[in-house]
């Protein structure tokens, strides 16, 4: 099991963040945003992945929508979180880093709301591989995460080093935009659609 500390558990981010969502959950907000674009992408009945579920917002709307779904969170006071508000939710205490081939096929796997920004320092490729590695043969990640005006203590990932990380794990870009809307490629937020590189490179 990976121990190194991600930049969310050096924040603190966790209480903030937590409440903040179960306050929009009471409140009957709209909070699915990434999930409507993630099902858009997807055969009905797809087995995915919310890798970095936080409360389980993405995975618990993608559960409705009659997908397979797995969550990982290596945040516990999230996983609890989760856990309780939604109770059929499968989620379990995990970090990226850990994901094996076996844990798959995946058809999809959602890595959105700044996941890639607070992860561990330097793990960015090795997250990236390591979502890879447990995806199906037409498996594709969505990852989103802020450009600009990016929560306190998220590292600054400018989109060409982000895209450089994805191929050099062996991943393709096959989409970028700049909302979950699919609005034009901008500045400040980042949402890609990736997939398996044909040759395989980067392991
Ligand atoms: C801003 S929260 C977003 C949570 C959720 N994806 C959402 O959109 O509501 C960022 C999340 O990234 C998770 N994270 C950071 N590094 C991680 C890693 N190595 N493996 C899995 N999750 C990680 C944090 O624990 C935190 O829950």
């Amino acid at each position: 099991m990976t121990t190194r500390r991600t930049r969310w558990q050096e924040a603190g981010n966790s209480g903030k963040y937590g409440k903040r969502f179960a306050d929009l959950v009471s409140a009957g907000e709209d909070i699915d945003g990434e999930a409507r674009l993630a099902d858009t992408l997807l055969p009905r009945g797809a087995r995915v992945l919310d890798a970095g579920a936080g409360m389980g917002r993405v995975a618990a709307a993608l559960l409705r929508r009659g997908h397979d779904v797995a969550a990982i969170e290596p945040d516990e006071a999230l996983v609890r979180q989760a856990r309780e508000t939604y109770p059929g939710l499968p989620v379990e205490e995990r970090d990226i880093l850990d994901l094996r081939p076996e844990d798959g096929p995946f058809d999809l796997i959602v890595c959105v709301g700044n996941v890639m920004v607070f992860l561990a320092e330097d793990t960015e490729r090795d997250a990236l591989r390591a979502m890879r590695s447990a995806l199906g043969e037409n498996g594709r990640i969505l990852v989103g995460f802020h450009l600009q005006d990016r929560p306190p203590h998220a590292r600054a990932y400018p989109a060409a080093e982000f895209e450089a990380d994805a191929t050099a794990a062996g991943l393709r870009v096959d989409l970028r935009a700049g909302t979950y809307h699919l609005h034009p490629a901008n500045d400040a937020y980042g949402v890609w659609i990736l997939s398996r590189a044909q040759d395989g490179t980067g392991g």
